[in-house]
Formats: C-alpha cells, structure tokens, sequence
C-alpha cells in the first residue's frame, strides 16, 4: 500500500558504489584511486582492512562461470527483490588508469558486462561517475581535485587570452569531464541516469579539512595533522568540483542529451538541521549549517552563486565564478540527488570566531544530539547516524521550497549494524525494517505536499566496505559473509520484496 501510494513511475532502487563493492582494485588494468594509497597508512581504516577484494561484485553481479555453483548473485537478488534500479558508480581509474589518455578497455568491458545484465534482468542502470574515488596519477600530477593552477587561470581569466585560458583548464575540470564524456558516449546507449559526483561536501570537508578521507589533508585546527590548509583549501576543492560537474553536464546537454534522451545530476549528502531552541539565534545557526551544507553545492547550481551566509562569512577565501563560469554551473542539473540519514540539532555558541578559520569553525554552530538530555533519535551502529524520520521530510520540503521545487530522487537512505554481529542476529534486522518504513512514510508525506520526487535508493544493497569503518559497519539489505562472500538477504530484503511486489502494475 506504501508503493501504491508513490506517484506513478516512483523508481525504487538499492545503491553501491565502485571502491566498496567491486574489488579487484589492482587487477585487470584498474589505475590506483587515491584511496588504494590512503587505506595503506597504518590506523586510517578500521583493522587496517583494504578494498582490494570488497565484496568481489566485480565477478558477482551475476552467477557466471566463476562462480558456477551460485545460482543468485548481485543483479539477480536486486531482481528477485524486486527493486526497479540499480544505482552503482563508475570507477575513474578502470577507464582511464592514469586519469586521462590512455583507456582501459578491460574496465569497459566490465561495465559493459554489468549493465547488459542490468537491462537483461529489467533493472534500470542509474550510474554515479564519482564516488571518492579519484585516480592517484591525477593527484601525483597536479595535486587532483585541489588543482592550484585551475584558481590560478580562473583568478587571472581577465588578462588571460582565450586560447591560453583554455590551456590552462586542461586540468582536473577538463580532465572530469572528457572521462565523463567518454561515459556517456560508451554507455549512454543504455544507462539514461547520470550522476557526476556523490557527496562533493564530503569530498571537499573530509577529504581536505578533517583528513578524515583521502587524500586526507587536513588543518591545525583538528590538531592531528599537519599539510593541508583548510581554511582555504575545502573551499577551492568544493568550487572545482562544482565547475568539473557543470562542465560534465555541458558535455552531456552538448553532445549526447538529444539523442540520448537522459537525464543528469549530482548526488548531495543533507543533514537536516533543527534549531536546538525556538530563539532567532539558534534558527540563524541552523540556517548558516544548511547553507553550508547542502546550499554550498545546489545555491550555485539553482542560483549561480554561494549562499550569501557564505559569501559574508568566508568573504575572500570563497572563491567566486565569472561571468561564463555562472551560465555554465546555473540550471546544471536536471535533477537532485539527496543522500538522506539523519538530523542533528543546531545551536548559537555564542562564541568570537576562532581566529583559525577552518571549514567547520566558519559555520560558527554548535552540534547535539540531545534536547533536555532526551536524543533526538536512537542512534545506530555509526556514531553520526541517529534515526530521525521526521528529518526526511524536513529535508525534502527544504530543498522543495528554498531552490524552486526540483526533481528530487532520494539518492541514499538506510542504517548499519555493528561489523561483528552474528549472521543469525545480523539478517533478523527488525530494527532496520523499522527504519525504513518511518523514513518511507515521511518520504510519502513529502510527495504527498507536492515534492518532486521521482525516486528512492536504500544504501546499500549489500554489507561493504564502509570507508573508514572498513567492514565493521554493514549497511547492507543483504548480509556479506566476508570468509566466503556469500551473500544472504536480511529480513529487511524481503521486507522490500514485499513492498515491491505486492502492489506492482
Ligand atoms: C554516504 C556515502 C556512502 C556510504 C554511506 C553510509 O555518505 O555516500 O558511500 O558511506 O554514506
């Protein structure tokens, strides 16, 4: 009755991406992404544990010959639960080894495999061209996704000729997108559902201010690291990541999108932040966190501009578009993607600002979990993940009523167990079911209220490499039992098998 109760032509889906569930990492011509070098540093991932293997969906997508004694495997359990879609990425580095240039096509041949399966199978392919997961010789060569010489041509466009400008953006953001545009010419055939990047705000924090993700650069203020800059440097990173999308998208709408006939967005992680009291102050706190949040990335692509909470707070180290950089990142999406977990309180500390001006320190709020003690929601196994369902709603109404009502897929949505919980406890997840069915009713009620949404994508279909957690975080619908990689599903899959069939037209 819930699915029933969805607009018509609601896709529901399960979502992975590349580095936490293929494997295969130094095989078969893949390239090293940045985070094949991070997860080397001692302490960086739980039990020091690798993504070299995964959860091997590299050959287990399907049942095939060499795994000729399992009748199930990857696409097939998505079918036999009855899931619509397939969100997975695609890894950089498979394509294109060295970033540009020379192609993999092993690795295109791999993806080629995995989608005709898909479209075999009636799952429909919705493809994510970034997940974290940028090749190393790109980094190794001009410093990746941070790219000085990038700022420095955009700073100096003015007395740059054209034809030098254009040189000089031979860089990262030409770099995305001419993979991307490979993408799109060598798949677009059959995957009509583009992403260009999950989680830019990730990137650009964890990656360049807490150095909690590679390439793990990261700032005094979080008092564990040396390199890295962040007050300036998650700003600069976060701006190539918006040009290199829009020029993507540019490519897309250019060569491809007519004859095609697909559609293309990016992935944002929201947060949604409730005031901790009813006092103007603590609703300007939790403003400034949605803005820096979530209006970082989509204020520009609706609005050709950052937030101006931003603008006066980061003032110079923001760096600003130029005149042809806005029409080119203004109305880049044809959709959002919303990764939607939780909700946190948010209050006014009350504090000067700190002299040192980290990315975090400039949103100048207090977190907590709590109000009068009380949680504001159970919390899972991840210390950042507390089960707020109301917090669905508010989030999608936000993005509904701030930025002009957009098509909406809710890109990312679900809860992990401890690593280490037996099979038995681990595939009778009750709680988990709870979670979904709260968070899809909140979802409905969105929809309902005349939210756009097209969507809906659990994270993730199956336990995997969680990150900085490694495998001591299981996420999954369907349960990975890492001695043998079989794959079980929890009582939560058949929850959505349910879900799925029972109303199906
Ligand atoms: C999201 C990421 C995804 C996974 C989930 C739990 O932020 O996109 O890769 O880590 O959280």
């Amino acid at each position: 009755e819930l699915r029933q109760s969805f607009p018509k032509g609601f896709v529901f889906g399960t979502a992975t991406s590349a580095y936490q569930v293929e494997g295969m990492a130094n095989k078969d011509g893949r390239g090293p992404s940045i985070w094949d070098e991070f997860v080397k540093i001692p302490g960086i991932v739980a039990n020091n544990a690798t993504a070299e293997v995964a959860v091997d969906q590299y050959h287990r997508y399907k049942a095939g010959p060499v795994l000729p004694y399992l009748l199930f495997e990857d696409v097939d359990i998505m079918k036999m639960l009855n899931f619509d879609a397939y969100r997975f990425s695609i890894s950089w580095s498979r394509i294109f080894p060295d970033g540009t240039g020379k192609v993999n096509w092993i690795g295109v041949a791999y993806y080629n495999r995995l989608i005709n399966y898909m479209i075999e199978k009636g799952i429909t392919p919705y493809a994510n061209l970034y997940h974290y997961d940028l090749p190393l010789a790109l980094e190794k060569k001009y410093k990746g996704l941070l790219s000085y010489q990038v700022v420095d041509c955009a700073s100096e466009q003015s007395s740059l000729s054209r034809v030098k400008f254009d040189k000089c953006f031979k860089l990262c953001r030409k770099d995305f997108a001419d993979y991307a545009d490979f993408c799109f010419k060598t798949f677009g055939d059959r995957v009509k559902n583009w992403m260009t990047f999950n989680e830019p705000r990730v990137v650009a924090a964890l990656g360049y201010d807490n150095g909690l993700f590679a390439p793990g650069r990261c700032s005094k203020a979080f008092g564990n690291c040396s390199a890295g800059n962040s007050a300036t440097e998650p700003y600069i990173v976060a701006h190539h990541l918006i040009l290199s999308h829009a020029a993507a998208v540019q490519r897309y709408r250019e060569k491809y999108q007519e004859k095609q006939k697909g559609r293309i967005g990016i992935l944002l992680d929201f947060v949604y932040y409730e005031p901790l009291t009813k006092s103007k102050a603590d609703n300007l706190a939790a403003q400034r966190a949605r803005d820096f949040h979530i209006g970082w990335f989509i204020h520009p692509i609706v609005y050709g501009e950052y937030p101006k909470t931003m603008q006066n707070i980061v003032g110079n180290r923001l760096p600003k578009f130029t005149k042809e950089e806005v029409k080119m990142v203004k109305g880049s999406m044809d959709f959002v993607g919303i990764n939607q977990y939780t909700t946190f309180y948010m209050y006014d500390p009350h504090q000067p600002k700190p002299k040192y001006l980290g990315y975090q320190q400039d949103w100048n709020v207090g977190f907590a979990y709590k109000k009068n003690g009380v949680p504001i929601g159970p919390r899972e196994n991840s210390n950042w993940l507390y089960n707020v369902p109301w917090g669905m709603y508010k989030a999608v109404m936000y993005i509904k009523e701030r930025y002009g009502n957009p098509t909406i897929i809710l890109s990312e949505n679900g809860m992990d167990d401890p690593g280490n919980f037996t099979r038995s406890k681990a595939l009778h997840d009750t709680t988990r079911i709870g979670y979904f069915k709260a968070y899809l009713t909140q979802l409905k009620k969105a929809a309902d209220e005349g939210a756009n949404l097209v969507g809906y994508f659990a994270w993730s279909l199956l336990d995997n490499f969680e990150w900085r957690s490694g495998y001591t975080s299981r996420f999954g619908i369907v349960y990975v039992d890492y001695t043998n990689l079989r794959r079980y599903p929890k009582m939560s899959a058949y929850w959505f098998k349910k879900l799925l069939e029972r109303n199906k037209d």
